[in-house]
C-alpha cells in the first residue's frame, strides 16, 4: 500500500478568492491557471496498519504542522477507517509563501493516496477530493491552461489548451521566502465578510473568465495580459479593502511591477500576476523570457528568480 505521485504548482491567471461553502471548501468563483513544469512536489504515501502513528516529513524533516491537513486529505481519499499513514514530501521551491505549494502538495497527495488505497478514481472525483483540501489543488491535476468550473454541488477541472499548444513561460520573483502572514482561508473569509468590493468581484468573474478563455483560444497575448493583470489587481483590491486589511505586498513587489511596466513599454510580451504572498509571477512570451529574467534578477529585494515552462498535470510515478 505504497504509492508516489508528482504534481506541479499552478499559477492562476483568473483568480479564485472567496468560498461559497467553507465546510466543503467550495470556491465562490471559477478560475483559470497555468500548470508549471520546473517546480514540483513529490508525495510518497505509505498506508500500513503496523505503523505506530501517522507521520509526515517535508524535505526529510519531520513536520507535524501540516500533518493534520494532509491526514484529513488522505482520510477523504482512503476512508476514515484507513490504516496509519507515513507521508514523505519533497519539493524544490519555498512552501507556504504564495507559490501555490498547497496546490501541488494536495494534488500529489490525492493521486498518491488513491493509488496506495487501491482506488481507481476518475478526474471529477479526484478534483472533488483535491479541492476539498485546497481550492487551487484541483487545477494541478491537469496540465497546460486549466479551467476550474463551479458545478451546482462541486467543482470540475479541464485543460483548455495543452502546455505545448501555447508554450508561454513563467518567471517567479521571490521577494520573501518565509511563510505568509495570513493564511488564505482566513483572508478569504475576511474579504467575504468585510470588503465592500467582494460582491462585484464575484459578479464580474464570469466575464473575466470568458475574456481569458477567448484570449487563450486565439493565442492573443495582449488580451490575456490585460485581463489577467486586471483580475489580479481586483483580487488584491478586495484583500486590501478587507477589515483588517490583507496586504501581502512589500516594497520589492512594487519594484517588480514597475519593472514589468518598463518591459511592456519597451514592447516585450510580459505581464504580472500575484497571489496570497509578496512574490511576483511574470508570464512571458518565450522569446522575451531571458530579458524579463535579467530585469527581475537585478531588482533590489528580489532574493531568487525561478523560470518555468508549462507542464503536465499530477501523475503517479510509483507504481507506474
Ligand atoms: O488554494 P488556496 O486556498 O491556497 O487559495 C489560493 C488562492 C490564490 O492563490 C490567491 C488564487 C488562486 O486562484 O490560486
Amino acid at each position: 500500500m505504497r504509492a508516489t505521485a508528482i504534481a506541479q504548482p499552478n499559477i492562476a491567471l483568473i483568480k479564485y478568492w472567496g468560498k461559497r461553502d467553507v465546510a466543503r471548501n467550495l470556491p465562490a468563483v471559477g478560475s483559470i491557471s497555468v500548470t508549471l513544469r520546473e517546480l514540483y512536489t513529490e508525495m510518497r504515501v505509505h498506508l500500513d496498519a503496523e505503523l505506530p502513528a501517522d507521520s509526515l516529513t517535508v524535505n526529510g524533516k519531520e513536520n507535524s504542522a501540516m500533518l493534520w491537513r494532509l491526514g484529513a486529505c488522505i482520510d477523504r481519499v482512503a476512508g476514515e477507517t484507513r490504516p496509519r499513514v507515513d507521508i514523505a514530501s519533497r519539493t524544490n521551491f519555498p512552501i507556504a509563501a504564495g507559490l501555490a505549494s498547497s496546490a501541488s502538495a494536495f494534488a500529489a497527495a490525492t493521486v498518491a493516496a488513491a493509488a496506495a488505497a487501491g482506488r481507481s478514481l476518475s478526474l471529477p472525483k479526484l478534483a472533488s477530493l483535491a479541492g476539498r483540501a485546497s481550492g487551487s489543488a484541483a487545477r494541478s491535476l491537469c496540465g497546460g491552461f486549466v479551467e476550474l468550473t463551479n458545478t451546482p454541488d462541486d467543482v470540475s477541472v479541464r485543460t483548455i489548451a495543452a502546455a505545448g499548444e501555447w508554450p508561454l513561460q513563467v518567471i517567479v520573483a521571490i521577494t520573501e521566502a518565509g511563510p505568509k502572514a495570513v493564511g488564505s482561508t482566513a483572508a478569504m473569509e475576511a474579504s467575504r465578510k468585510t470588503s465592500p468590493f467582494y460582491s462585484s468581484w464575484v459578479e464580474q468573474q464570469a466575464h473575466d473568465l470568458d475574456i481569458a478563455r477567448q484570449a487563450i483560444d486565439a493565442r492573443d497575448f495582449e488580451q490575456l495580459a490585460a485581463i489577467a493583470e486586471h483580475n489580479c489587481l481586483k483580487m488584491h483590491s478586495v484583500m486590501w479593502t478587507s477589515r483588517p486589511p490583507v496586504v501581502y505586498w512589500n516594497s520589492a513587489t512594487m519594484r517588480c511591477l514597475q519593472a514589468v511596466r518598463d518591459l511592456q513599454a519597451a514592447g516585450l510580451g510580459v505581464f504580472f500576476t500575484m497571489d496570497a504572498g509578496p512574490q511576483v509571477k511574470v508570464v512571458c512570451l518565450p522569446e522575451h523570457a531571458k530579458a524579463a529574467q535579467a530585469s527581475l534578477v537585478a531588482i533590489d529585494g528580489v532574493t531568487e528568480v525561478m523560470v518555468s515552462t508549462l507542464g503536465e498535470g499530477a501523475r503517479l510515478v510509483e507504481p507506474k
